[in-house]
């Protein structure tokens, strides 16, 4: 016991009658004992397994202890990525850092190293699963299906022949023209009628197009899409909601009302998209695919026998493709957009680069991408800088008992990655605060998770499956946008971050557009 406590006990003994000198020892005593409970390194959340450190002689885990009950809670928010990032710089455990978000222990590893060995290992290629987004079905989708046992897999097929293979992506070509053949127009109209571009707005409602499009085919009608759009928008508040339940078991408490709230949203997801589906499998059943049948609920409904999905899970895929299919886009083009605008002589560059390659009097098509090296630096210059899941967004789950860098890690911990860290890490990247998309010209860096130094879409086994079709719109799109317009700023550029489930400006960009050719919009 602490030697100040001891003396403390003594004097209380001689000075003070005994009843009262023995609540006061009870008192210390059970004041003492939470203290050791609390004061291990990485806080409560560990204070089970502080027994295998101890006994481990050379490797262990450093940590904040952060505060009783709640660990680290309190430093998490929008800024949390550069928060841990700090206080594993502070503490030396960039390889490894514990922590504890309440009850719940928590590590990460802010090193391509260590990085590699969570993403690629399959310890730990399940999730862990918030309350929201259970209530939201995302657990009958890809993205938090448990990897033992033949669903999620089968999902993962399904979506790599059906919605993300090369083939489909390059049928999906005239669709993005024309997605981008629209905001390009509505930029121009809110040029000429308000002299201002609220760029997210036109990113956003352009990403949804693309992907209800390509999800439903053209059988949707604007108001459907209106509320899809209404949906998206909740879900992701909901999704980056603080939740009591998620850190500690109190199951049965709905405090901030996120239950309620997840309840209603997927109640009108169901009979929003079972609609959709109810009334494509009758267009199914008379002979005529509405839509066309080239899109992935068609793809869904045509899956031979063995392989057919429920109503209810076709459901939770749909809704997960349009989810994260919407804004991981809009996001990453609302960066680079600021980008463009902050640094004008990179804009200047990356223009005649497309004026080289494509002139002045066609769009830029997606077999153009290759020969536009400049523009395609630029993009991974922003993911590194501005990665839209600074810390992948879904974490991993240890699934058993498994070690990390020799460590051991009880199974039941959440494992993440900071992506953030590692790409502002100045001993592996040369000058990390500076946007210079040359570094990717001089060297060719991987971006599709083979190298853990900028994995913007995860790696190993649940790496992101929509990173192609993703990085085929942002190169189009951002193509389009910059060969058909020069983008000034409208007010000062704030980079300021908000981290919700994505890595978002904090405040949204507003340019000024001057039209650059003649090409009809
Ligand atoms: C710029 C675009 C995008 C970025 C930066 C991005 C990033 C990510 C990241 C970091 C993960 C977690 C990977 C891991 O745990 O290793 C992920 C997973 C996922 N992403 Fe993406 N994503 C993008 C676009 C898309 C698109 C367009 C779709 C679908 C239409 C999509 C669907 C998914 C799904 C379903 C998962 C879960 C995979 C699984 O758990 O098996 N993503 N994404």
């Amino acid at each position: 016991m602490n030697p100040f406590i001891q003396i403390i006990m003594i004097t209380a003994l001689f000075l003070f009658p005994w009843p009262l000198t023995l609540s006061l020892f009870t008192f210390l005593t059970l004041f003492a004992i939470s203290l050791s409970y609390w004061f291990v390194p990485g806080g409560f959340g560990w204070r089970k397994y502080n027994y295998y450190y101890l006994q481990e002689t050379t490797k262990t885990l450093a940590g904040p202890i952060g505060w009783p009950i709640l660990g680290t809670l309190p430093q998490m928010g929008c800024l949390a990525h550069q928060k841990l990032a700090a206080i594993a710089t502070s503490l030396n455990a960039k390889r490894l850092m514990a922590f504890s978000l309440g009850a719940q222990p928590i590590l990460i590893s802010s090193h391509p190293d260590t990085a590699r060995e969570i993403l690629c290992s399959s310890s730990f290629s399940d999730r862990p699963i918030k309350e929201s987004a259970r209530l939201l079905m995302f657990e009958r989708a890809i993205g938090f299906a448990p990897s033992n046992g033949t669903y999620w897999l089968q999902l993962r097929r399904i979506a790599a022949t059906h919605m993300f293979s090369p083939r489909r992506i390059s049928g999906l070509q005239g669709l993005r023209q024309r997605v981008a053949d629209e905001m390009t127009v509505r930029v121009w109209e809110e040029m000429e009628k308000t002299g201002v571009v609220e760029v997210r707005g036109v990113l956003q409602e352009g990403s949804l197009s693309n992907i209800l499009e390509s999800v439903f085919g053209s059988c949707w009608s604007s108001s459907q899409k209106e509320e899809l759009d209404n949906m998206v928008k909740e879900g992701y508040e909901l999704i980056s909601e603080f939740n009591w339940e998620d850190y500690f078991p109190l199951r049965f408490l709905d405090f901030y009302g996120v239950k309620r709230r997840c309840h209603k949203l997927a109640a009108r997801v169901n009979s929003l998209v079972g609609k959709i589906v109810k009334e494509r499998k009758g267009g199914e059943e008379d002979n005529m695919l509405v839509g066309g049948g080239n899109d992935f609920l068609s793809a869904l409904l045509s899956l031979p026998k063995g392989e057919k999905l429920s109503d209810s899970d076709m459901v939770a895929i749909l809704w997960e493709m349009i989810f994260r299919g919407t804004d991981t886009i809009a996001i990453l083009l609302e960066w680079i957009m600021a980008r463009m605008v902050l640094h004008q002589e990179i804009q200047i560059k990356v223009q005649h680069e497309l004026d080289t390659f494509v002139g002045h009097h066609r769009h830029v098509l997606d077999s153009d991408i290759t020969n536009l090296p400049y523009l395609k630096a630029v993009v991974k210059e922003v993911l590194r800088l501005h990665p839209p899941g600074p810390l992948l967004s879904w974490a991993r789950l240890a699934i058993h008992d498994v070690h990390v860098d020799k460590v051991f890690i009880p199974a039941g911990t959440t494992a993440m990655v900071n992506m953030w860290a590692i790409t502002h890490d100045s001993s592996i990247w040369e000058d990390p605060w500076a946007f210079k998309p040359e570094r990717f010209i001089n060297e060719d860096v991987s971006i599709t998770g083979s190298d853990l130094r900028l994995a913007p879409f995860g790696s190993g086994r649940r790496v992101c499956p929509g990173k192609a079709l993703g990085l085929t719109t942002v190169h189009l799109w951002l193509a389009r946008l910059l060969h058909q317009f020069t983008w000034l700023p409208a007010q000062p550029i704030d980079l300021s971050e908000c981290l919700k489930l994505s890595l978002e400006m904090k405040r949204s960009l507003a340019c000024h557009v001057i039209r650059r050719n003649n090409i009809t919009l």
